[in-house]
């Protein structure tokens, strides 16, 4: 519903709200006036007013029948048939799901692959949509893309141009850039969102405990935007997140950053293992449940290829005429400098107790 639809609304607040991402007045509902409290020219006590009449139009003002409630969500296939199954058929729309783990986990990679699989047909185990692509720590890779877009058999040309990329540099910039998804979404016919990393950037800006409270504002206003453009739109939300390691009585843990925000924003959190001692060589990962609204808190296996998460250790595909097959040493040589960065990011991470908040 077009928000010129609200009797009580001026052209200038319409123009207003459109410039700050609000386009319509199912997304005004959802709003809360602190969204709007920043916007220069619409007061406190106009977006308190705006919001609730949005509510009334929208029929959120009142208690609803639970037999009337109606749950419409779709799942996005992973590339892993175990993953989808302890997920109950894939990464859902309409909520935010969270996958944290270590460095090399696999986090990027499933980013990619459902990156291709958002693209297939419904009835394939897709969302028959495009992607917008969140990029904080510039991991994005077009000929990774290419790869899994063969393998599931799309045009490579054609799954990268439904594929929309934005490259991060500031935390104020990627918050600037999940406000303008909310339109992104709808011109682009969108049902994906990544944002790979959420907190990346937000760790090397805010510093400190004097920086925690205006690091958690900003986090949580980028997750109640998230949660309101994948309700909005019906559209997934994936975001990926670092772990620090904390020491827990005499033994240390691994925990997802940002603290309880996070932790409470999302509706699913997984968590992705590497087997047995990170340094190791092998590409199967673990995916664990930590919190889902109605999951078991299951485990599944899967493995990182070449072209994408997978059930198996290798995935088959046409490779392009000019496309050479990657060596196997050449993967080996890869794995020997990631053990090295694996290392130092351990000790980096166990420097700084701040991060569990
Ligand atoms: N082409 C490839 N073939 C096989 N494994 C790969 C390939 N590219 C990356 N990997 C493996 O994937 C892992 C990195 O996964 P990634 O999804 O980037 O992790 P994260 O985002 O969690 O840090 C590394 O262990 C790397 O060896
Ligand atoms: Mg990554």
């Amino acid at each position: 519903m077009e928000l010129s639809e609200l009797s009580s609304i001026k052209p200038r607040q319409i123009k207003l709200l459109q410039e700050n991402g609000i386009t319509d007045i199912k997304s005004l509902s959802m709003s809360v006036p602190r969204d709007l409290e920043d916007i220069e020219g619409i007061s406190g006590k106009a977006s308190t007013k705006l919001i609730w009449d949005a509510r009334d139009v929208m029929g959120m003002s009142s208690f609803k029948q639970v037999s009337e409630i109606e749950e419409n969500y779709d799942f996005l296939k992973t590339g892993s048939e175990r993953f989808d199954d302890i997920l109950n058929g894939g990464v859902s729309t309409g909520r935010l799901t969270e996958v944290f783990g270590s460095f090399k986990s696999g986090k990027t990679n499933l980013a990619h692959t459902l990156a291709i699989t958002c693209q297939m047909p419904i009835d394939e185990g897709g969302l028959d949509g495009a992607v917008l692509y969140i990029d904080t720590e510039n991991t994005f890779s077009k000929s990774k893309i290419e790869r899994i877009a063969r393998r599931f058999g799309m045009e490579p040309k054609k799954a990268l141009a439904n594929i929309y990329h934005a490259r991060i540099y500031s935390t104020d910039h990627q918050f600037q850039m999940i406000r303008a998804a909310d339109q992104a979404v709808i011109e682009k016919n969108a049902r994906l969102i990544v944002v790979d990393s959420l907190m990346a950037l937000m760790r090397s800006e805010y510093v400190g405990i004097g920086m925690l409270a205006s690091r958690q504002q900003v986090l949580n206003k980028m997750l109640h935007e998230l949660s309101r453009i994948a309700e909005t739109h019906n559209v997934a939300v994936l975001l990926t997140n670092q772990v620090a390691t904390f020491m827990k009585g005499s033994y240390s843990a691994n925990d997802a950053i940002g603290g309880n925000i996070v932790a409470h924003g999302c509706h699913f959190r997984i968590q992705f293992k590497t087997k047995g001692f990170s340094a190791n060589t092998s590409l199967e990962r673990t995916a664990i449940i930590v919190d889902a609204p109605d999951l078991a808190p299951e485990v599944a296996s899967f493995f990182i290829t070449e072209a994408g998460i997978s059930d198996t250790e290798k995935v088959e595909y046409l490779l392009d005429e000019e496309e050479e097959k990657v060596p196997v040493k050449k993967i080996t040589k890869k794995k020997k400098s990631s053990k090295k960065k694996a290392v130092a990011t351990k000790s980096a991470e166990l420097s700084d107790p701040l991060e569990s908040l």
